[in-house]
């Protein structure tokens, strides 16, 4: 997965957040031996961070469409929650990961090219 320029909101902060984000993203997808379990934590962490400064910008803009990007961005925190909660019980699998690796990628390209770019002409 590569951040490309289309990816852009316009916001650079939120592009530099969004590239840390495919990095560690890549990082799973890697034919590295990874600690699945701490790679999604540390998603886990960079992940609420994002979402956080995120949410903030898009509350001072005033954004109207907040509440859409709150209840995805929650949906992905509960989702990347069970999958902690299967490896921390000793339940990761090649298949899991492989699972997982999957999601996140399409999870994350159209999150940014569709919900996040949507708040890129109020940033103007
Ligand atoms: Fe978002």
């Amino acid at each position: 997965m590569e951040w490309k320029a289309n990816f852009s909101v316009g916001d650079t902060k939120m592009d530099d957040q969004h590239k840390g984000l495919i990095v560690l993203v890549n990082q799973l997808a890697g034919e590295n031996e990874v600690d699945v379990r701490e790679a999604l934590e540390k998603l886990q962490e960079y992940a609420d961070i994002h979402f956080r400064d995120e949410e903030a910008l898009l509350a001072e803009i005033g954004y109207p469409d907040l509440d859409k990007q709150a209840a995805e961005h929650e949906t992905f925190r509960k989702w990347l929650d069970e999958q902690l909660e299967t490896y921390r019980n000793g339940g990761g699998s090649d298949t899991i990961r492989a699972r997982i690796q999957n999601y996140l990628r399409i999870w994350w390209i159209k999150h940014i090219l569709f919900s996040d770019k949507a708040y890129a002409s109020y940033l103007k």
